[in-house]
């Protein structure tokens, strides 16, 4: 499974990127409002920081404007992936610029009839917004389950499953199970995913004992 990370923060992508974990990173323009920069030049930062591919979201709500603007962010890098809405526009768009060779990550997915369109429009991927159907009280994994099942059904449907909107560990585990292909993860939600209080516990005991040993390991 890949670990996307979702942010405009090219400090937190820096340092979470020294963990070896990042395949990639994911914005949206909420994210780049945040981050208080400009959004070429942020995205030119992240390009140069992360090998892997780069989402970046269109702004016009027109099929033309949207695929003018799809065609300038992808000549920023070889790594852009295009971002755009899951409305007949952005499948418009979608399937013109996947027809060109441009990555489109067709975005604010919330039903598999939605996801389905994305992958006959040439989606390089789908992202279902699993945190905010849980804020509605619907289950955010389980359109998960429903897209994986239809995507599995025609396996000459390339689209890979991007679980977005994730908010805590257990996101990203029930992503894992159900074997959506990637995750993008919240710089926060990230740092989580390595903690446990038993692995604090033991570790201080381990090294309590160590230090009763007066050994040391030298090279
Ligand atoms: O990047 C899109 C998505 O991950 C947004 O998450 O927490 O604003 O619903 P959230």
């Amino acid at each position: 499974m890949k670990f996307f990370i979702d942010t405009a923060n090219i400090d937190e992508i820096r340092d979470l990127a020294t963990t070896g974990m990042l395949d990639g990173v994911t914005t949206n323009p909420s994210l780049v409002a945040q981050s208080g920069r400009d959004f070429i030049e942020v995205l030119k930062d992240i390009c140069a920081t992360i090998d892997g591919p780069v989402s970046a979201e269109v702004t016009a709500l027109d099929a033309e404007g949207m695929i003018k603007e799809g065609k300038t962010l992808a000549k920023l890098a070889d790594n852009i992936v295009v971002k755009a809405p899951l409305t007949w526009d952005g499948l418009r768009a979608c399937r013109a610029l996947s027809s060109e060779g441009i990555k489109v990550n067709v975005t604010l997915c919330f039903s598999a009839n939605q996801a389905l369109l994305a992958a006959k429009a040439g989606a390089a991927y789908i992202s279902p917004f699993v945190g905010r159907l849980d804020d509605i009280h619907i289950d955010g994994m389980e359109l998960i389950e429903e897209i994986r099942a239809i995507y599995d059904n025609y396996p000459d449907l390339e689209t890979e499953i991007l679980v977005a909107s994730i908010r805590n560990p257990n996101h990203v585990k029930d992503a894992a199970i159900i074997g959506a292909d990637v995750v993008t993860i919240p710089p926060s939600v990230l740092r989580q995913l390595a903690g446990h209080p038993l692995t604090d516990k033991g570790l201080a005991a381990f090294m309590a004992d160590w230090e009763k040993t007066g050994q040391k390991i030298t090279g």
